[in-house]
């Protein structure tokens, strides 16, 4: 771009005149913004400017990476189903409407879900602090904190729904509650945009309990959903969880391996997935998605196994999958690629002697 240009739109950019000028700025593209209103146009280096912190945090975001993810490409056809690039690659949500779902985005589709696809509102910055003020023209949008924010590309597979059933609705925690934590940026406290969820060890292991007693030869176990703010796993419809029990002789060798439960909602061509299982998902949602096998928040489960004679000691383990291939128990645990790629993860393990 032209240096006089670019002086003339910095200036521009400092006296928080317009949109446009943003984002012309922070792409160095031409005109893209032509019309206020194509504010996908803004990027994400235009806010990284004067919001340094908040910026990282985003880069190393799934959010960022929503339109490159390797996994997301490979489903789509490499987006020849363009439908998908509608949440992966959007136009911001409060122009398409909030708890809609939102429209596809013709720039900077590598961004992903970009600070515009939550922030642009019309000629200003929806903010949180009715107070704030700046060049980007911050003003109190009430929805930005809301569910509803996060309904726009969250709901297809019912994430807010399983919400609204739980106490955390009730009593007002909300998804950011969980999902920005507090960040502290100079000056003032802000939330932290990586939104950790079950990419993160941490989380993972607080959102669910699991006990494991063994009685005479009975093994007796329960996992019990305490700290998902929602149903256990949620949203993709990929994502399972298995409870797998591993009976082993005392020199470590194994006796047998057995599936308690697998925690999944499959696909629709996946019908039969849940023969066999003991629970399916404990919830009215259960009408519209009668395979799932999900576990609700506050929901309990107990499980028992009569243990074989030559087994000395018992391994229970709860394995987290984002992409659940391959199913088979062995392959599971022994799916190290999975595991090392950090797709795959050990939520609980415990191992118990048989007296
Ligand atoms: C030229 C500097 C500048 C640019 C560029 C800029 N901002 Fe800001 N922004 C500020 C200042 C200054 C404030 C007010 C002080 C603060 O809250 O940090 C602010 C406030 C905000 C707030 C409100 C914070 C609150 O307390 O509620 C949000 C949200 C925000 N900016 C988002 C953005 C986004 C998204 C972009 C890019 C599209 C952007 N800003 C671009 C300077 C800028
Ligand atoms: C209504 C919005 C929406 C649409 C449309 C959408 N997605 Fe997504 N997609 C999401 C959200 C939200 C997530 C994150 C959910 C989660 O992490 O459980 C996601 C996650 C994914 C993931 C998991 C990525 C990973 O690394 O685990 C894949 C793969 C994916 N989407 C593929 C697609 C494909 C293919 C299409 C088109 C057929 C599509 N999506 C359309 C919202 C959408
Ligand atoms: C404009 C669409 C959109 C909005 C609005 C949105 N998200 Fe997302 N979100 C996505 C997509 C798409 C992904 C999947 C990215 C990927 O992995 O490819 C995602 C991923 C996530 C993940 C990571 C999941 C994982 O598997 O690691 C979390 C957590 C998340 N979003 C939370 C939120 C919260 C909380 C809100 C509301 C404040 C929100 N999102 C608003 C589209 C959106
Ligand atoms: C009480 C805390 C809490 C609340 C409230 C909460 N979550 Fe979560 N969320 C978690 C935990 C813990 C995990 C990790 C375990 C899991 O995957 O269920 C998670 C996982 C996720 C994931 C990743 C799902 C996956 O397996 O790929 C998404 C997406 C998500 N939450 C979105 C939301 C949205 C949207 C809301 C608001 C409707 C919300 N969460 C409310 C705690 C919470
Ligand atoms: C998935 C939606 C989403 C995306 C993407 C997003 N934000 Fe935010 N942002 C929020 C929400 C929700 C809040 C309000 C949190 C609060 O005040 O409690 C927020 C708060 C902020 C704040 C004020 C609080 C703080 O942490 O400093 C700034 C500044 C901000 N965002 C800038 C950005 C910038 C810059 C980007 C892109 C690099 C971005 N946001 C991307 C949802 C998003």
């Amino acid at each position: 771009m032209h240096t006089a240009l670019r002086l003339t739109i910095a200036a521009l950019v400092l006296a928080g005149l317009s949109w446009v000028a943003i984002g012309l700025y922070g792409d160095g593209e031409p005109a893209l913004g032509a019309q206020a209103s194509e504010l996908g146009g803004i990027g994400a280096r235009a806010c990284q400017k004067c919001h340094s912190g908040v910026y990282d945090e985003w880069a190393a975001s799934a959010h960022a990476g929503a339109f490159v993810n390797p996994e997301v490409r490979k489903l789509s056809n490499e987006y020849a189903n363009e439908q998908c690039i509608d949440c992966h690659a959007p136009r911001p949500v409060f122009e398409t409407g909030i708890a809609k779902p939102p429209l596809p985005r013709t720039a900077r589709r590598s961004e992903g879900v970009d600070c515009a696809a939550c922030h642009a509102a019309g000629d200003h910055v929806a903010a949180s602090s009715p107070t704030a003020a700046g060049a980007c023209l911050p003003r109190l949008e009430p929805a930005l904190k809301s569910a509803d924010l996060c309904a726009s590309c969250h709901d297809q597979h019912f994430t807010i729904a399983e919400w609204q059933e739980t106490r955390f609705a009730r009593d007002g925690v909300g998804c950011i509650d969980c999902h920005m934590l507090p960040s502290q940026r100079p000056g003032r406290a802000g939330r932290d945009h990586r939104s950790h969820s079950s990419t993160n060890i941490d989380m993972l292991q607080k959102s669910v309990e699991l006990t494991v007693t063994v009685d005479g030869r009975t093994l007796r176990a329960t996992l019990e959903n305490v700290g998902a703010g929602h149903h256990f796993p949620t949203d993709e419809r990929s994502r399972a969880a298995d409870l797998l029990v591993r009976e082993l002789r005392d020199d470590g060798s194994l006796v047998r391996l057995s599936r308690l439960d697998r925690l999944r909602n499959p696909y629709r061509d996946q019908v039969g997935a849940a023969a066999g299982l003991p629970y399916r998902e404990e919830s009215p949602l259960l009408e519209k998605r009668p395979e799932s096998t999900l576990l609700p928040h506050g929901v309990k489960r107990s499980y028992s196994l009569e243990l074989l004679p030559e087994c000395t000691q018992v391994e229970v383990v709860l394995t987290y999958k984002k992409i659940p291939f391959p199913t088979e128990p062995a392959e599971i645990l022994n799916d190290e690629k999975s595991f090392a790629e950090k797709k795959a993860f050990v939520v609980h393990r415990r191992v118990v002697k048989v007296p």
